[in-house]
């Protein structure tokens, strides 16, 4: 039987909560199978690790992390405890870029027996292609001057090599779905990368003349997503214009809380890490009540990139069963709690 080994990080507040819950559903699901099973190794790292040892993860927490087939993370944060930017960028930032995860893969679909707040949700489906490791988080700036002359420069970084990845990602992608491809742009405000990444969309473009494309500003595009979901197939979108669009896909099939994500290291030299859009969310954390769809759903991502599209397909059909009886947390309007959602899908996973 094959086996794979897990490095597993719950990291912070509801991270520590749905990651046991959605572990629960992962064996089930590799169970059902018969062919493979997981090895979990849990790591203690993130905000409490911090304060007891001055560091997010031990220096050498990159070299054991590379001794792992995949990563399968929560969520960092506790800003009222450690400032987010040493946390984000001593873990999740720091795995991201050093494990080369720079495409984010994150999907939002209307589920079954989930009401989206949208007024006419018209059954959208689509993915939004984030680049993951360069643009507005570029390590590039500093600050001069002081007093009321202190300026804060941030300098975004396009690379061709990075931009072009995410581009072919997305046209790759798309050839498998509904043959449209996206692309979030502002190049009518932002005068060096954006029109750079939309000569290197038309470019990359060249060669997927039979797939769709087309640019939208980004404001427009915030709109239409709201507006008309449906029309969209794969959105290909730079680091952060691809962050605020997924919490937006988040909020749009229900909560934020059932939005999965997957970090990917497309050549497969490291682990991919496989962690769900939503954070830590303090204000909920340690009650029993945060969702563990979004960590679930994370973790059939993670069946579909080793290969299980079969049982991952179980896993999603399971959600929703749970979803239309109604089981659902607060986030959803509901009164179950994670322990009742975790069981409904356990149980409905056959
Ligand atoms: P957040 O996603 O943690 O929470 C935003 C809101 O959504 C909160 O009201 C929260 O209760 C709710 N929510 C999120 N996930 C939920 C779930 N599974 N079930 C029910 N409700 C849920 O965003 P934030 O408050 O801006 O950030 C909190 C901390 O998390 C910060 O430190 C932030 O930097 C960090 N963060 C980490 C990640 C990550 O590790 N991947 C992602 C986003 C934010
Ligand atoms: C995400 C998060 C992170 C990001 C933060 C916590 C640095 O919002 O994964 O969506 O911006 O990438
Ligand atoms: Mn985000």
């Amino acid at each position: 039987m094959k086996t794979y080994r897990i490095a597993v990080i719950p990291g912070d507040g509801i991270g520590k909560e749905v990651v046991p819950a959605a572990i629960e559903v992962l064996n089930k699901a590799a169970q059902l199978d018969g062919s493979f099973q997981f090895e979990w190794t849990t790591f203690p790292w993130g905000c409490d690790y911090y304060l007891e040892t001055g560091k997010m993860m031990p220096d050498n927490g990159i070299e054991i992390l590379k001794g792992y087939d995949q990563i399968f993370l929560g969520a960092v944060g506790m800003p009222d405890l450690v400032p987010d930017h040493i946390s984000l960028w001593g873990l999740l930032i720091k795995i991201r870029r050093e494990m080369k995860q720079s495409i984010n893969v994150r999907p939002a679909k209307l589920l079954q027996g989930l009401p989206s707040p949208l007024r006419n949700p018209n059954g959208f489906d689509f993915v939004v292609v984030r680049e993951n490791s360069e643009g507005e988080y570029a390590e590039s700036g500093g600050r001069i001057h002081s007093g009321q002359d202190e300026v804060a420069i941030q300098n975004a970084i396009f690379t061709r090599k990075g931009t072009e990845r995410a581009m072919r990602y997305a046209f790759e992608m798309a050839k498998n779905r509904r043959q449209h491809v996206t692309s979030a742009t502002k190049s009518n405000g932002i005068t060096y990368s954006m029109p750079f990444w939309d000569e290197v969309f038309a470019q990359v473009g060249k060669d997927y003349e039979d797939i769709g494309q087309v640019s939208n500003h980004i404001d427009a595009l915030a709109a239409f997503l709201v507006m008309k979901p449906e029309n969209f197939d794969v959105i290909v979108a730079s680091n952060l214009f691809g962050d605020i669009l997924t919490d937006l896909g988040g909020a749009i099939m229900g909560s934020i809380g059932i939005a999965p994500a997957a970090n990917l290291n497309i050549e497969r030299q490291y682990p991919s890490m496989f962690e769900p859009v939503h954070g830590s969310a303090p204000d909920i954390a340690g009650q029993g009540i945060a969702n563990p769809l979004g960590q679930i759903w994370t973790g059939k991502m993670m069946l579909d990139f080793l290969g299980y599209h079969e049982v991952g397909t179980k896993v999603l059909n399971a959600m929703e069963v749970t979803l239309a009886q109604g089981i659902k947390t607060g986030d959803l309007g509901g009164k179950a709690t994670l322990r009742d959602v975790t069981d409904a899908v356990l149980h409905h996973l056959q």
